[in-house]
């Protein structure tokens, strides 16, 4: 494990962005497995910006993203797919065609469950995944349990996500209750795993996934077994 201490969040962002143009640069077929929420936003900006003056090309990546929440489609605001759009697809030179988001509105969640799985392991698995951390150690939506899942699948979220999730809704109601995420299996199965974290906030939570026991009770923690993580963190 590689641990980065940065002094801020813009620095927390340019350092992740270096990482993740030097994937696209090494190999500009990369499959990026990517997060929403506060954390990527920065990174994107500069990942943007970087595409802009010309230093990185998209036009070969393949990106598939975490999670999405059941029951809204692409177009609502609130959707993951709508954030990737807003925050990343729409201003770099990437073919849509290859950005992937689990759906929120299937008709059969297993079966999309399934599909996802089937799609990450026949584009040949992840090459870099981006993740950040939840308060309560979760990793997409993977939420403390009993046991890790594996693939993807559906969850009840917790109310602390909702809660913390509400900052983006008009009403703490219109959370969706349940989500859709990649499993623990894909995450750990992604030959590099970037993990960014910023704000006191996430200090304990860091410190717990990153030195405590390996527990379903704190996701996060199982990335001490992988292989190749970097944290880039501002914490203190
Ligand atoms: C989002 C995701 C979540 C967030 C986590 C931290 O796709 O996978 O696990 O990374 O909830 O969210 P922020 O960055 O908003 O603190």
């Amino acid at each position: 494990m590689r641990v980065i201490k940065v002094g801020s969040y813009e620095e927390m962002s340019r350092v992740a962005a270096n990482i993740i143009a030097a994937q696209i640069i090494l190999k500009p077929d990369s499959v990026l497995g990517l997060a929403t929420g506060s954390s990527p936003v920065g990174t994107y900006k500069r990942l943007i910006e970087m595409c802009k003056s010309g230093d990185l090309d998209f036009s070969r990546i393949t990106t598939v993203n975490l999670d999405e929440y059941c029951g809204l489609d692409g177009s609502h605001e609130q959707s993951y797919r709508y954030f990737m759009d807003v925050n990343l697809f729409n201003h770099v030179n990437i073919d849509k065609a290859n950005t992937h988001v689990p759906s929120g509105t299937a008709s059969d969640f297993n079966q999309e469950c399934k599909r996802y799985d089937q799609l990450i392991e026949g584009l040949g698995g992840i090459d870099l995944q981006l993740l950040g951390i939840g308060h309560n150690g979760h990793i997409g939506f993977n939420e403390p349990e009993d046991f890790f899942e594996k693939g993807t699948h559906l969850v009840d979220l917790k109310q602390s996500t909702i809660d913390a999730n509400s900052r983006f809704f008009e009403r703490k109601e219109d959370v969706p209750r349940q989500a859709i995420t990649m499993g623990i299996k894909t995450i750990m199965s992604a030959k590099k795993v970037l993990l960014i974290a910023s704000g006191a906030d996430k200090k304990e939570i860091l410190e717990k996934a990153l030195y405590g026991p390996i527990t379903p009770q704190v996701p996060a923690s199982i990335l001490q077994l992988h292989n190749d993580l970097t944290v880039v963190c501002n914490v203190d």
